[in-house]
Formats: C-alpha cells, structure tokens, sequence
C-alpha cells in the first residue's frame, strides 16, 4: 500500500514511524514533514492545505491511503474536495467530512451536537456582538471561575478562564468587539468551570463501528506544577490510572456511543480519529471539548502502546470494516516529554543546532519543529521541536527512561518541563 501523511509534527512523525513498521506499506510520503519524517519516508514539499497540488500527487503517485494529521485541512474540507474528485473518490482517506470536522472548528457547533445526543458537558451559552449586552450581563452573574472560548479555531489560545466578572466582562469584549482572535472569536462560547481531572480518550470511527484507543494525560501549560501559558501540550503520558474499567465503561456508554451514533444519524460522513477532551468529575466523564484528529503529543504514547499493524485499523477506517477488525496494546506505559524553543509559546529563535540525539538509546525520539540543514545537521525549526519517548513497566520506569534521553540533547536554551507524569505518580503511590 502506498500511503501519504499529511503533517509536519511530532504526530505526524509518531504516525510515520507506526506505518512504516507495517509489513503492508510499500512506500510512505509525508507532506511536508519535517528531519525526523524522513528518516522513515519521503518529504514531499506540500502544504496541507494545498488540495490541488496534494491531489495532484496523490494521482500521480498512486496513493491508496491518506492519513490527515493536523484539524486545518480537514475543517477546511479536504475530504469533501477528494470526495468531488472522480478520481480522488477511490482514494482511502482516513480524516472526517468538513460538517464532521465541525465538531472541531466550531465550539458552538459541537455544543450543540452534544446537547442534540444527550452527551455530558458543561451548560453553555454562546454569543454575539449583536447580543453583547445580554454577554455582558451573563457573565456578570455567573458563578466563578467562568469558562470563555473562541468559537471558531484558534490555535489552541482561545480559551479564557476567568477569575473574576470584571476580568470576563473584559475578555468578552475584547473577543467580540476587538476580535481578540479574529474570525474565530465572532462567536463567544461562556460555560460553567469543570473542576476535576482532564483526560484525552481516543477513538477511531469508520462511521459505523468504532474503537476506543489507549487514553492519554497531557500537559498543556508551559510551566511546571501546570502554571503559565498553554501550549500545544508540554508531554503525555498512558495509561491513566484513574481512568479504570468502571469509568472508560462510562465513557462509552455516555459519550463514545451517543456521538458516533450521533454523527450517523445526522448523516454526518466521519471516518478518522475522535480526540475527547474530558473532565472527570466525581468520576462521572464531562466533555470539555471533541477535536477531529489525534492529538500532539499524546500520539506519541498512544501510538507505541498499540501493539497490532497501524495500517490494518487505518485501511478498515476508510474501508468502513472496523467492526472486524481488532487491536492490541503492550503491557508496558508510555511517556513523552517535550524539549521545546525556549521562548515558546511566545516568539523563539529558529536554526538552532540540536546535538545528541544520535546518543538517546532506551527511548524513541519524535521530530515536531526540525529541519535538515545543509551539513545533514538538524536544526530547531519550531516552538515545540522534539518528543522523547519512554517506555516502561511502570510509569515511573517510562518517565526514567524518557528523561534520559531527554539529557542527552541540547541546544541554545532548550526548554522541557521536569515534572510531566509526577501528579499521576502521586496518584499510583496514594
Ligand atoms: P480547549 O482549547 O478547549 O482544549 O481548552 C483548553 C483548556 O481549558 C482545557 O484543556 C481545559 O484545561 C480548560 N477548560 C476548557 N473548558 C473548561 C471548562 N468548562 N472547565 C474547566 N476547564 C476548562
Ligand atoms: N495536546 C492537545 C492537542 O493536541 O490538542
């Protein structure tokens, strides 16, 4: 099989890797990747959102199977364009329809949807600038901590938790009035705080069936103890302890089923990956949020927790033959940490040269924001540029081994946070 990745992350490496150990894959893509890519493919220069010219390649390569990596192309609608395409149309595409990835690219849009199928969430009110009065007046006797999000995307900033009324009254403003996030933020989503534990469970649907894939814990702030900005996400880590039998059986019954049911009877084409944000509440699951692909970094744990060929669950998605086929996990747990620009979230210089990963043995390392330079050295080319991951019997013996290799890299003002997994080992020690 001759397979395409869209992307340029430490997920889209994560997957590169996971497909090019299947004895199915006769040649693998990924555009346009990054260093890490291509040690285990071929970088093809295209953007993501370039559907012509990656429909183009797709044809003249000979592509039967395209992995979407990133949300931007599939709210933009990738899967619609290869679906109008005569000759696109046979091409299996693992990502959902541009009204599935809706789920995604519109916080009010997938409000709703869980209000229509009765899945647990936090009550909700959205607004406009034309009711921004009534905004104003909303947040100004809702109980505190106020949850305020951008509608639309908005690379992963447009969440405000506010303090304070004042605090809310000024970020409504500011996002509807001053489109602190553009586009994005021309709708308010105002919700109710959640206060428990957050949790990323994964599922992946051809639109009939669906498997739940191993869950993650990320970490979304810059900072140690969880303090400072959010970022992309600062390491994961699987599996959960506190996600049991009893509570992932709740999952299922409240949220996996009533959603992909849901999308199906709505008539919604989904086939690809369910990201759930949750909160677990008294051990009762509450979603936070649906995104429409895997996430980053968690799919560097969940990939290599699953033991079966990843290209047997990919080509059932798009072959809507997922209620027959199956997977397996390794025993052991799975930790990333990621060494990121120092700088990020904010600016970050780029071009710096990484040394030491040809010295990490015990852990995998995942590319996000690399680049080839011109001696074959590889460069720092983003915010978050590396994901070592470990692997272990226990959490605790993942983490050492992740650390370790996370020593033996550097470059000027490399930054990782020391403390990933530490509150799930207080959780396991308890
Ligand atoms: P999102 O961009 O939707 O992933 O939200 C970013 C982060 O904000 C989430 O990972 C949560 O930690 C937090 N968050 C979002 N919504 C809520 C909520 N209703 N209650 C508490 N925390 C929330
Ligand atoms: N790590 C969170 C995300 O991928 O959105």
């Amino acid at each position: 099989m001759r397979i395409l990745v869209l992307g340029s992350g430490g997920r889209e490496h994560a997957f590169s890797w996971k497909i090019a150990q299947s004895p199915k894959c006769e040649a693998l893509f990924i555009a346009p990747g990054n260093a890490g890519t291509s040690e285990v493919g071929t970088n093809v220069n295209i953007a993501v959102t370039d559907f012509e010219g990656i429909g183009n390649f797709v044809k003249q390569e000979k592509i039967d199977l395209v992995v979407v990596g990133p949300e931007d192309p599939l709210v933009k609608g990738i899967t619609n364009y290869f679906k109008n395409d005569s000759d696109l149309a046979q091409v299996g595409l693992v990502g959902p329809s541009k009204e599935g990835a809706q789920l995604e690219g519109s916080k009010d849009f997938s409000k709703q949807f869980m209000e229509r199928h009765q899945v647990p969430t936090a009550k909700s009110k959205t607004f406009t600038v034309e009711n921004l009065e009534e905004g104003l007046n909303y947040v100004s006797s809702h109980p505190l901590p106020v949850v305020l999000k951008a509608d639309g995307l908005a690379a992963g900033k447009g969440v405000i938790i506010a303090e304070t009324h004042e605090h809310a009254r000024e970020t409504l403003t500011e996002m509807l009035v001053d489109a602190k996030f553009g586009d994005a933020s021309s709708r308010v989503v105002i919700e109710q705080y959640l206060d428990g534990i957050e949790l990323s469970v994964f599922v992946l649907t051809d639109g009939e069936s669906y498997k739940i894939l191993p869950e993650a814990k990320d970490y979304k702030r810059i900072g140690e103890q969880d303090t400072g900005l959010n970022t992309g996400g600062m390491g994961a880590v699987t599996p959960v302890p506190f996600a049991n039998a009893e509570f992932l059986q709740r999952v299922e019954d409240r949220v996996v089923k009533p959603t992909v049911n849901g999308l199906k009877s709505e008539g919604i084409d989904y086939k690809g990956f369910i990201f759930i944000g949750l909160m677990n509440v008294n051990g009762d699951p509450y979603v936070i949020e649906y995104n429409v692909r895997m996430g980053d970094p968690e799919t560097q744990v969940v990939l290599p927790k699953i033991k079966s060929d990843l290209v047997d669950l990919l080509e059932a998605t798009a072959k809507v033959n997922l209620a027959n086929t199956d997977y397996t996990t390794h025993p052991e747990a799975f930790t990333t940490v990621v060494m990121v620009s120092g700088g990020y979230p904010g600016s970050y210089p780029k071009g710096q040269v990484i040394s030491g990963i040809d010295a990490v043995d015990g852990a995998t390392v995942f590319h996000a924001g690399t680049k080839q330079g011109d001696q074959n050295e590889v460069r720092t080319n983003g915010g978050r540029v590396l994901a070592i991951t470990g692997k272990g019997e226990s959490v605790e013996k993942a983490l050492e081994n992740a650390y370790n290799g996370v020593s033996k890299i550097s470059w000027q003002d490399e930054y990782h946070r020391r403390d990933i997994g530490q509150d799930i080992l207080r959780l396991i020690n308890n």
